[in-house]
């Protein structure tokens, strides 16, 4: 079990907006299976809410929403994303840390107990028993409908289109990548990989649904890099690295990398892509209810 994240590793300059633009976005479908599986709508919280992934795609079938994140740079972003959207009546995003969910939400006058609680993209950072802890006795409406939403993804490499329906499967330059970054992700990021098998909600929660999807998402070698340089790991390690001339920034690598083996499929090929390779991202959704 890891510490809970004390430090801001989302907060890098341009990494919220960034995040926003160039990460994932989760499945249509998982939405739809939260929301069948949750039949009361008054209050919702969304926990590590980063820019709203979730949660404005969910705010809507709630009488009040609340985005938390321990990261000033992302909840400035999606307080933005609540004035534009003009949402101020029935939104809120404050910084907090989310193992102290019910003591802020008290101190700022907000409602102490939530119909549904999700998060996405953030377990792996946290001190899980004592979130789940926290969830399950001090947010969760002690009732028996109540739910508990827990989401995320990573991203399995990239294919290159080399025709119509055609791809070409090589994990070699992700992988020099990914192996270069991985020791820095300050995260459990292996149980992200196996979808939280190794937590256990048993002591709080009964699973009632689990989905599993791979997406493969056709972008530009441009749309990838600007994806990878989101990966906090990354980001650490340009810090860690701040000043050393020798260092080499492996996202430098893998653009050339890329960008040539696309111009060798393309003259093979004879044919132009806009899209020249396609992500692959694997989904998992898992739903919960008090015991
Ligand atoms: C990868 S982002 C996920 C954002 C969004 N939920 C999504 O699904 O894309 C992880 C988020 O967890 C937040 N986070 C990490 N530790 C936290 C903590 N102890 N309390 C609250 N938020 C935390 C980070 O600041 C970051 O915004």
């Amino acid at each position: 079990m890891l510490p809970a994240q004390q430090k801001d590793l989302f907060g890098h300059s341009n990494q919220g907006e960034n995040y926003d633009k160039f990460r994932p976005v989760y499945p249509q479908e998982f939405f739809d299976i939260i929301l069948k599986n949750t039949v009361d709508r008054e209050n919702y919280i969304d926990v590590a809410c980063g820019t709203g992934q979730l949660l404005f795609e969910l705010n809507n079938s709630f009488k009040f929403s609340l985005g938390t994140d321990i990261s000033p740079k992302q909840i400035e972003v999606t307080n933005q994303k609540i004035q534009k959207k003009n949402l101020q009546d029935s939104v809120q995003a404050i910084v907090c840390d989310a193992h102290s969910l019910q003591q802020i939400s008290k101190e700022k006058g907000l409602p102490h107990t939530y119909d549904l609680v999700t998060i996405g993209q953030a377990l792996h950072w946290f001190d899980t028993q004592k979130f789940f802890t926290e969830v399950s006795r001090n947010i969760m409406k002690q009732n028996h409908t109540s739910v508990f939403a827990v989401t995320g993804y990573f991203c399995r490499g990239f294919d290159y289109i080399v025709g119509e329906n055609r791809f070409e499967e090589d994990q070699t330059i992700y992988n020099e990548f990914y192996d270069k970054v991985k020791e820095h992700f300050d995260c459990d990021r292996e149980n992200l990989s196996l979808g939280y098998v190794g937590y256990d909600f048993s002591k709080e929660f009964k699973e009632i649904e689990k989905v599993e999807t791979v997406i493969n998402t056709p972008c530009s070698i441009f749309e990838m890099v600007k994806y990878l340089k989101t990966y906090s790991a990354y980001n650490t390690l340009l810090e860690k690295n701040k000043g050393n001339n020798g260092f080499i920034d492996p996202i430098l690598k893998f653009e050339e990398d890329v960008t040539k083996k696309v111009q060798e499929i393309q003259k093979t090929s004879q044919s132009q892509f806009q899209n020249p390779i396609r992500m692959k991202t694997s989904y998992f959704l898992r739903i919960f209810k008090r015991l």
